[in-house]
């Protein structure tokens, strides 16, 4: 069981480069927007989207030149939707460090976010590629939608998993899909490769974000860098509340609870409790665990045995980590 993914070591050379290059990219402007943006940056985050443009870019030929600038701007778009996304959720800790919003403020941070976007669209266009410009404003605008179909469902307790899953999609699975089309088109795949990719990216981001969600039950503060109880706090019904739901007698409890603007840090303590005491976050592992398969499914369309086994290990990564 891998609770860590650690890269083959010819590829952390190139990790490497794409940290040295996020750095030197995000510091060319100065000022407070450069200084908060290195904050977070430099704070930590698993990098797991840029990883996923270099895994994908070895399914055919690897080249570093381009692979290098598409993972530094992928890196760049998630960052700035976790600095806009601490201002909606209104988290005060980020990658164990204060959240922009927390330091500044959120006018500093919405500002940050636009910055970052900005940069990442300008690295992108220098490559030349229609196709790459393509496939990450179509997931720079899916987070958009699933962000604000978040903000609308939220502390209403009436939706459906079948929400819950297009917003998880939206918001999170298809910039890991974006992230392995981008490593495959690079290195020249196969039209059928890309496909088979992109849809084990979409499959393995249903599962990070699944277990996301069990990790804000579930998680420990310190290891995970970010608080535990705020999807609860902020009223969002995540897969292993719709769980809970299927089996608890406090119904009513766990339903004010998410419905309530001031559910005190004792609430949501019991919330979290009442959750743990049925069988919702076993089931939901399982159901990341679902998704994961899924996108084990796709990779055997790939050929290249390398990335197939690094993009398993991925995998297994998501399902069984702390953090
Ligand atoms: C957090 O993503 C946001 C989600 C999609 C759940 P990560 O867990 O990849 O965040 P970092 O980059 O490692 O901090
Ligand atoms: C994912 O949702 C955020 C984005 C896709 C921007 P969460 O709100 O669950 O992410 P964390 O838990 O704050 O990292
Ligand atoms: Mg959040
Ligand atoms: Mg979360």
């Amino acid at each position: 069981m891998s609770k860590v993914y650690s890269l083959p070591s010819r590829l952390k050379e190139d990790l490497k480069l794409v940290e040295d290059e996020l750095t030197r990219i995000v510091s060319l402007k100065e000022g407070k927007l450069a200084e908060a943006a290195l904050t977070t940056l430099k704070a930590g985050g698993k990098r797991l989207r840029p990883i996923l443009v270099l895994l994908t870019g070895m399914i055919n030929i690897y080249d570093v030149s381009k692979l290098i600038p598409s993972a530094v701007a992928i890196e760049l778009v998630h960052t700035a939707s976790l600095i806009h996304d601490d201002v909606l959720d209104g988290a005060d800790t980020r990658r164990g460090s204060p959240t922009i919003n927390a330091t500044w403020d959120e006018k500093v941070a919405i500002s940050t976010g636009d910055y970052l976007f900005g940069v990442a669209f300008e690295i992108l266009s220098k490559l030349n590629n229609p196709y790459l410009m393509k496939v990450m404003a179509e997931a720079a605008l899916a987070l958009s939608v699933g962000e604000l179909h978040q903000m609308r469902t939220c502390r209403n307790f009436n939706q459906t998993i079948d929400d819950y899953l297009t917003k998880i999609r939206n918001k999170t699975a298809l910039l890991f899909s974006a992230a392995c089309s981008m490593g495959a088109v690079l290195s020249g795949a196969k039209e059928t490769e890309i496909e088979a990719v992109g849809r084990y990216g979409e499959n393995l981001g249903m599962a990070f974000q699944i277990y996301d969600d069990v990790l804000d039950i579930s998680g420990d503060k310190r290891i995970l860098g970010k608080p535990i109880g705020i999807d609860l706090k902020d009223g969002m019904v995540t897969m292993p509340i719709f769980l809970a739901l299927q089996e608890t007698s406090q119904r009513a409890y766990l339903q004010n609870v998410v419905e309530n603007v001031n559910s005190t840090e004792e609430e949501i303590e019991k919330a979290i409790r009442i959750i743990k005491a049925t069988s919702a976050i076993k089931e939901t592992k399982n159901r990341a665990k679902g998704f994961v398969e899924k996108a084990f499914e796709a990779l055997k369309l790939i050929d290249a045995d390398e990335a197939r086994r690094e993009l398993r290990f991925i995998g297994e990564f998501v399902i069984n980590r702390y953090h």
